[in-house]
């Protein structure tokens, strides 16, 4: 069902990857609800071509952009600014951890590896704001979201230097939203989602087990791509125009659970 909340907004979405993407899916609920804006991704993913798919179901323009590059991230903007003047909210949905893809582990790490993760997780957030700052292109009241995972809270093996990245990311929407906040009235939030079966997601070692495992301590269960592209929206509405700096549980309540019944059962049986 459409509300229309996000009626005349306009927006760049990062990060679509393929449908499993929660990019993917943000963008699809993002038209669904009155929304125009461009999608990007690194030109090394777009030569995938599934992103063209969901651009023609959006009427959406597709840039690429590496993240990282203050150069792309210019062109995009400019490119932004001539198709829609200013904008309403922007979506950063991109993580990769080289030492997750080439399985070294954390107490190994590789730095230089360490380094380019860094950039690409949370570094990539500051580049885009300060882009979109420099350019004065964000409306007052916009709305910007990046992604992220309670591994910045709390230690989960596997997921490596990630966690690292996402604390920083975290940092980073704490201490630029504050000056947007006072800039232009601009919100900036990350939202921690569940954990997802996408490319990234299932990426890491043990993705089966963390799923499980979450599922099961979360007296809500998991929260899918699909309802977390529904909370992006409600971030992106007028509806929620003075929540800014904060870190926002999306995981069906697993961040303030214990135990659940559900484990503590697992452990009853195996203790008889
Ligand atoms: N899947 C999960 O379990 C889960 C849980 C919590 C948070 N997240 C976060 O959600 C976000 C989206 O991930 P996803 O699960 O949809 O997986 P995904 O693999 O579909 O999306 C990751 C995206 O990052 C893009 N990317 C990588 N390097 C880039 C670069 N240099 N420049 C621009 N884009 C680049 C990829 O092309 C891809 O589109 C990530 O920040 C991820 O950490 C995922």
């Amino acid at each position: 069902m459409s509300y229309g909340l996000l009626k005349g907004k306009k927006g760049i979405i990062f990060g679509a990857l393929n449908s499993q993407s929660i990019a993917w899916k943000v963008a699809e609920k993002c038209h669904e609800e009155g929304a125009e804006f461009i999608l990007s991704n690194a030109p090394i993913a777009m030569r995938m071509g599934e992103l063209n798919e969901l651009a023609e179901k959006t009427g959406s323009e597709v840039i690429g952009a590496d993240a990282t590059s203050m150069e792309d991230l210019e062109k995009l903007f400019d490119a932004a600014i001539a198709k829609f003047g200013k904008l309403d909210f922007i979506l950063h949905s991109i993580g990769m951890s080289v030492n997750v893809r080439k399985g070294k582990h954390y107490t190994q790490m590789n730095y230089e590896w360490l380094k380019t993760g860094w950039d690409i997780s949370a570094v990539s957030f500051h580049k885009v704001m300060r882009v979109a700052w420099d350019k004065e292109c964000m409306n007052d009241w916009g709305s910007i979201l990046a992604l992220t995972y309670i591994a910045a809270q709390r230690t989960f093996p596997d997921y490596n230097d990630m966690s690292d990245n996402k604390s920083y990311l975290e940092s980073i929407a704490r201490t630029f939203g504050y000056y947007w906040g006072e800039k232009s009235k601009v919100r900036v939030n990350t939202i921690s989602q569940s954990p997802t079966n996408t490319t990234a997601g299932s990426g890491v070692k043990g993705f089966g087990g963390f799923f499980g495992y979450a599922n099961d301590m979360s007296p809500l269960g998991n929260a899918t791509a699909d309802e977390c592209a529904d909370y992006c929206v409600m971030m992106f509405s007028d509806l929620t125009r003075k929540v800014t700096m904060q870190n926002l549980f999306h995981d069906g309540g697993f961040s303030s659970t214990g135990v659940s019944q559900k484990v503590m059962d697992i452990y009853e049986e195996m203790s008889k």
